[in-house]
């Protein structure tokens, strides 16, 4: 049960819209929807549910957590876990059918100790420049040495992740779109035959094309949020969350009243408030605070004085007609207006991912339209 106003509406409908539009700019490569972290915030086995029945090749998290937990909820999409594993994890994946990434030596072990002999899957990740996960170049011969010596673990897939697609960094990205080719020619020298290969997250979907390429691995752009940056994409995406809430509690005050922890805003004359039951344990973030509005009867409200751990409060002086059943919008659309996840970045001077994820459990999640297409 939940008594509370503050809600995140989820447009299943949208997020198949988004997929439509991905996987026809991708034709004929096929998709891999990043579902981590929740789906971004947005639900994760609902959302894994949306994009598998809208044609979704593979699903990809980054935890084998999120993986069971899909297995639990009846999808039996192929699913990749993209993070590295705890020793134990491995059992987990193969009794779950969760295919692991491996970058190392040490994983190829645990994955054949774990397989017992028996045929296991995997993608083998290639570090082309990111400097995180994945085989350097340099360790590929070796690495691939000590696959040849398990010959049940079956090499499905070869990946690599860019670093700098969303900055359209076009030297460093064909630097490692180079790499990722010699890589895959020592793999097929080496006589494996990987038949999906995919490292294409939103922006490089969006913006480059890679030989070899067979699937798109993305993840913003299926959220309907532009990777490149706050205008819009280059073909048809629209957010899919509509994050809202009602006023608690509206309030007058003379002008010359300090408003909030510390007083950060004073009114400058006699002013409205509305009280709003959204605060930074939501993941309506402290930053926000003297910078962020809400719409209101499709008009912005600038937020006042220093967000609290449960409430904010809203400047309504030229909103006159505010009532307490007012759908207070703060993230989305309403009449002719729309606060953007980018917008709500700048606020926070971050990036839309964090602002997506940040929206804590405890903002009640709703969704419209079906899950079956
Ligand atoms: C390995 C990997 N692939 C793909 C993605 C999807 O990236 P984006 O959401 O920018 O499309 C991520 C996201 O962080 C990732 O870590």
């Amino acid at each position: 049960m939940s008594l509370r106003q503050t809600t995140l509406n989820i447009d299943l409908e949208q997020l198949r819209a988004n997929f439509k539009a991905v996987a026809l700019h991708g034709h004929p490569l096929s998709l891999c929807p990043v579902v981590k972290a929740n789906a971004y915030g947005h639900g994760l086995t609902e959302v894994a549910r949306t994009f598998s029945e809208a044609g979704a090749a593979y699903l990809a998290v980054a935890l084998c957590e999120e993986g069971v937990a899909l297995r639990k909820h009846g999808i039996n999409t192929p699913i990749l876990v993209l993070g590295p594993a705890p020793t134990d994890a491995y059992h987990y994946m193969i009794e779950h059918q969760l295919v692991p990434c491996i970058s190392n030596i040490e994983q190829i072990e645990l994955l054949a100790r774990a397989a017992k002999n028996t045929a296991a899957t995997y993608h083998l990740k290639i570090d082309t420049g990111m400097s995180r996960l994945g085989v350097s170049l340099s360790a590929l011969n070796e690495v691939l040495k000590q696959l040849q010596a398990h010959p049940t673990l079956h090499m499905q897939g070869v990946l690599t992740h860019f670093a700098n697609a969303d900055l359209q960094d076009q030297k460093f990205n064909q630097h490692q779109i180079e790499g990722f080719k010699s890589a895959l020619r020592t793999i097929h020298e080496a006589e494996f035959t990987p038949e999906i290969i995919h490292c294409s997250n939103s922006a490089a979907t969006l913006d480059l094309q890679v030989a070899d390429q067979t699937m798109l691995r993305p993840g913003l752009a299926l959220y309907g949020i532009n990777p490149l940056g706050p205008h819009p994409a280059s073909i048809e995406l629209q957010p899919a969350m509509h994050w809202h809430t009602s006023p608690l509690h509206i309030k007058a005050i003379p002008a010359d009243t300090p408003v909030s922890y510390g007083g950060t805003w004073r009114a400058q004359k006699p002013t409205t408030l509305a009280i709003l039951p959204v605060g930074y344990a939501d993941g309506y973030r402290r930053e926000f605070s003297n910078k962020a509005t809400v719409l209101i009867q499709g008009r912005r409200a600038p937020v006042v004085g220093q967000i609290c751990m449960d409430h904010t409060l809203v400047d309504i002086t030229d909103i006159p007609g505010t009532k307490l059943d007012d759908e207070v919008v703060l993230l989305g659309q309403q009449q002719q207006e729309a606060i953007t996840p980018w917008e709500l970045a700048s606020w926070a001077q971050t990036i839309p991912y964090e602002i997506l994820c940040g929206i804590s459990s405890r903002v009640k999640r709703t969704y419209t339209g079906t899950t079956s297409a």
